[in-house]
């Protein structure tokens, strides 16, 4: 049987550019290679497209350590397969066209004059599946998914919209209170709203919201650009800095008040048209909140699969996960993120992740790890599923 081809996208322009190198080099350790030829495309962080002609060598033998023993950052070469297809692959572009009569391929990108004696579809690189191991802006938020929805290629996870409303914190919301989902109390201000008059802002958010809040940039993601104002003093500032990443701004009803911290619950779900929850997790940050540096940079944040919780909340999470991943038009996988309160144990939903940490020990692969399904079955099932989405969309007509 012929096997098939899985293109793995990785890297990409958005702040979790190392993140997604990671997640990637895993899912090329641990697909199966007996059902699949993997094809590795990285994008560089200035967004060139990049594949290896040699992706074998390039996938294999590369440790964690440098010769000297020096641990190594993502983003260096030798430190993981998917930046070694970096800083070595050719150039290739996607043209954001169905190829009639043949597969979906990656075409060279023309960088020097003799390449061009020979016809490009000859060198093409055919795909028959995009699996994007994208995290954040221009990976999560619908733009790539647009690119291979032009394309005609099948792709693992939301589309389009599912993937904007997801990274939109602001629209994410609309649509969980459309669907009756319990979240925190909010308002959205806009940048030139602030700009144009802090002192009615800062009326308005005080008049609905008390201390402490959180203010967030509503398109990003791993914590950037979100801070915790505990007080009136330190509300400007946190909108002056969510206001750098985005025109939108969330502020929200800090869970947990004065005195205590959120519990932070995440369930994985995985379907298209029925979707299934796994366990519920809790992180545990070594912070006041799960901030940048907690997420990424220190070692105190602990998981613990599954979360202490009774049946009955058990439950309620994986179902509310269930509904939320409906709610924004998902497909394929998401990781569902609450906040609870440890006090009243009162949930709320907080987001949905529509692209989440896909490393092996990342907390979506380890909730259905803990729920039987293995890393590299979830990557089979991933697949299968953009797969059968991509079906499901063949039977539209375009015009009558
Ligand atoms: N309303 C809230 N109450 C308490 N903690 C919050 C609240 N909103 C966010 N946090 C904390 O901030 C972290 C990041 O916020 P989140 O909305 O998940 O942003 P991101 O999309 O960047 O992950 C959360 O994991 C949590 O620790
Ligand atoms: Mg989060």
């Amino acid at each position: 049987m012929k096997k098939l081809r899985v293109g793995i996208l990785f890297g990409g322009r958005s702040g979790e550019h190392e993140i997604s190198l990671l997640s990637a080099a895993s899912v090329f350790k641990a697909i199966d290679k007996t059902k699949y030829e993997v094809v590795p495309i990285g994008i560089t962080k200035e967004g060139r497209w990049v594949t290896a002609g040699d992706a074998v060598n390039l996938l294999h033998g590369k440790t964690a350590k440098s010769a000297r023993g020096k641990p190594l950052r993502a983003g260096d070469p030798q430190a993981t397969s998917s930046a070694a297809v970096l800083s070595a692959g050719q150039s290739v572009i996607f043209p954001p066209e169905p190829q009639k009569g043949r597969n979906p391929s990656l075409e060279p990108f023309q960088a020097d004059v003799s390449s061009l004696t020979r016809r490009a579809s000859d060198r093409a690189i055919n795909v028959d599946i995009i699996f994007p191991v994208l995290h954040g802006t221009f990976g999560e938020d619908g733009t790539i998914q647009g690119l291979l929805e032009l394309a005609d290629i099948p792709y693992v996870g939301a589309g389009v919209l599912g993937s904007a409303a997801g990274m939109d914190k602001d629209i994410m919301k609309s649509l969980f209170q459309a669907a009756r989902l319990p979240i925190v109390k909010h308002v959205t201000v806009l940048r030139s709203q602030w700009e144009g008059d802090t002192r009615e802002v800062r009326k308005f958010i005080e008049s609905k919201l008390k201390y402490p809040v959180f203010v967030k940039p509503a398109n990003l993601g791993s914590s950037v650009g979100i801070s915790k104002a505990h007080d009136r003093e330190e509300l400007g500032p946190a909108i002056e800095e969510a206001a750098k990443y985005d025109r939108k701004i969330v502020i929200e009803q800090g869970v947990g008040g004065k005195k205590n911290k959120a519990r932070e619950i995440e369930c994985a779900v995985l379907g298209n048209d029925q979707p299934e929850a796994s366990v519920a997790g809790e992180i545990v940050p070594g912070k006041e909140f799960y901030d940048y540096t907690a997420k990424y940079l220190d070692e105190g944040s602990e998981l613990f699969i599954p979360a202490e919780l009774s049946k009955g909340e058990m439950k309620a999470f994986r179902k509310l996960a269930v509904a939320a991943f409906r709610a924004v038009d998902c497909s394929g996988l998401a990781r569902v993120d609450f906040l609870m309160d440890p006090k009243s144990r009162k949930i709320y939903l907080n987001e949905i992740n529509t692209m989440p940490g896909f490393t092996s020990i990342s907390m979506y692969p380890k909730l259905w790890a803990a729920s039987g399904v293995e890393y590299p079955t979830l990557i089979e099932r991933l697949i299968a599923l953009g797969l059968e989405r991509y079906a499901d969309k063949k039977k539209n007509q375009y015009s009558r």
